[in-house]
């Protein structure tokens, strides 16, 4: 199916709305029935029927078949935010007894998805380095039900390779699941490349505008469908339809707002290379990072996240540089049309800060849709006011 068929025309029904170009925002909770078969029927098979918005609603549904066409899946649904289009599905997949493992650091509130949340139900998850599938493979027993993967992080950037954990889970029957949220599906389509549940903070790339919360899960049909009847409508994180239509719109000018990220990203990073007060650089498409085969040969393009860290990384200096950004906002999240820095410092107690931890020296930045000129002048800035 073409992009461009996606974005600007899957899913709507012009002529049933005066052929108006953006679609409208059905914005009610509640449909109504002419028959009790009707109605009947709709209760019976809410997955299949407009009965209730915590469930279908229409304008969601625009945005849900969209959705799916971009991940190349058969189905998607969408929620009130990433982490719940994360926590829903594992949920879902899980009993008892059962063992996950998931990659080393993903996004801090799936950690605790794993750590708080499902140990209460005697689920016990291993956390591995999954740069080398190997590791993967030897932490898999008899009890595992799910790989959980983010590839690439949005921290550190470790990358999985998607196509051989997918293999060796399948020989296993067990599922897999990955958090796409750095690439979106324009750079990298996980169900391609035989994962079975694609995750997506959808706050993130496809809202584009830091003005909606919400998250996107895609996969087959039938697991699609199972978590829509059970955990899905049951925990009711479900998407608001203008939020849904806010990311329609985001959806219109994805592809151009990504590539610019991406491109002005290359620019800032062969520039911050070049910076004597820097120390290292971190970032999937630069030639230097440890995995630049994997990431080109998986990925179609990069996101525009990347970390870096300064040669002398003492608390004060990170705090003087950050401190002194002027247009490079300080701030969660990504994504947007704003480019933004978080020193990992910010989330550490100062009495626990370790100068020589790699992890403590992060600093992330993430380039929007500015000039990366008018970007590095302002890290230039900030720059200067380090004494060597
Ligand atoms: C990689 C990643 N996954 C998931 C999430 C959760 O998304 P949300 O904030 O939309 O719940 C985030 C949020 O920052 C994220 O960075």
């Amino acid at each position: 199916m073409d992009l461009s068929y996606i974005l600007n025309e899957l899913g709507e029904e012009r002529e049933s709305y005066y052929n108006a170009v953006s679609p409208p925002i059905i914005q009610t909770s509640n449909f109504t029935f002419n028959t009790v078969d009707d109605f009947r029927q709709a209760l019976a098979d809410e997955y299949s029927a407009t009965l209730y918005s915590r469930g279908n609603n229409p304008t969601v549904d625009i945005l849900r078949k969209k959705l799916a066409a971009l991940d190349g899946a058969e189905d998607a649904l969408v929620f009130g935010s990433g982490i719940a289009a994360i926590t829903v599905p594992v949920l879902s997949l899980l009993k008892q007894g059962d063992h996950v493992i998931a990659v080393e650091n993903p996004y801090s509130w799936t950690v605790k998805l794993f750590n708080n949340l499902l140990i209460k139900f005697g689920i016990t998850t291993t956390f591995v380095n999954g740069a080398d599938a190997q590791n993967i493979r030897k932490a898999i027993q008899g009890s595992t039900r799910l790989i959980y993967l983010e590839s690439p992080n949005t921290f550190s950037y470790e990358l999985q390779d998607l196509a051989a954990v997918a293999a060796m889970a399948k020989e296993r029957n067990i599922i897999t699941m990955v958090d796409n949220s750095y690439c979106t599906p324009l750079y990298q389509q996980p169900i391609k490349l035989g994962i079975d549940l694609v995750a997506q903070s959808a706050t993130k790339y496809i809202g584009g505008h830091s003005d909606v919360v919400a998250g996107v899960l895609t996969g087959r049909k039938a697991l699609i469908e199972k978590i829509f009847n059970h955990e899905f409508l049951n925990i009711g994180a479900a998407l608001s339809p203008h939020s849904a239509w806010l990311l329609i719109r985001g959806l219109r000018t994805l592809p151009l707002r990504l590539q610019r990220s991406f491109e002005s990203t290359k620019t800032v990073v062969a520039w911050l290379k070049q910076q004597p007060q820097i120390d290292k650089v971190i970032w999937p498409y630069d030639e230097d990072f440890p995995q630049a085969e994997l990431a080109r040969r998986q990925m179609q393009g990069c996101g525009g996240l990347f970390s870096f860290t300064l040669k002398n990384s003492a608390l004060h200096r990170i705090e003087t540089f950050c401190n002194s950004l002027k247009h490079i906002l300080m701030a969660v999240s990504w994504g947007g049309h704003e480019s933004l820095i978080i020193p990992s410092v910010a989330g550490i107690p100062v009495p626990d800060f370790d100068n020589e931890n790699p992890r403590h020296q992060l600093i992330r930045m993430y380039v929007g849709l500015e000039e990366a000129d008018y970007l590095i002048n302002d890290l230039k800035n900030a720059l200067q006011q380090l004494s060597f």
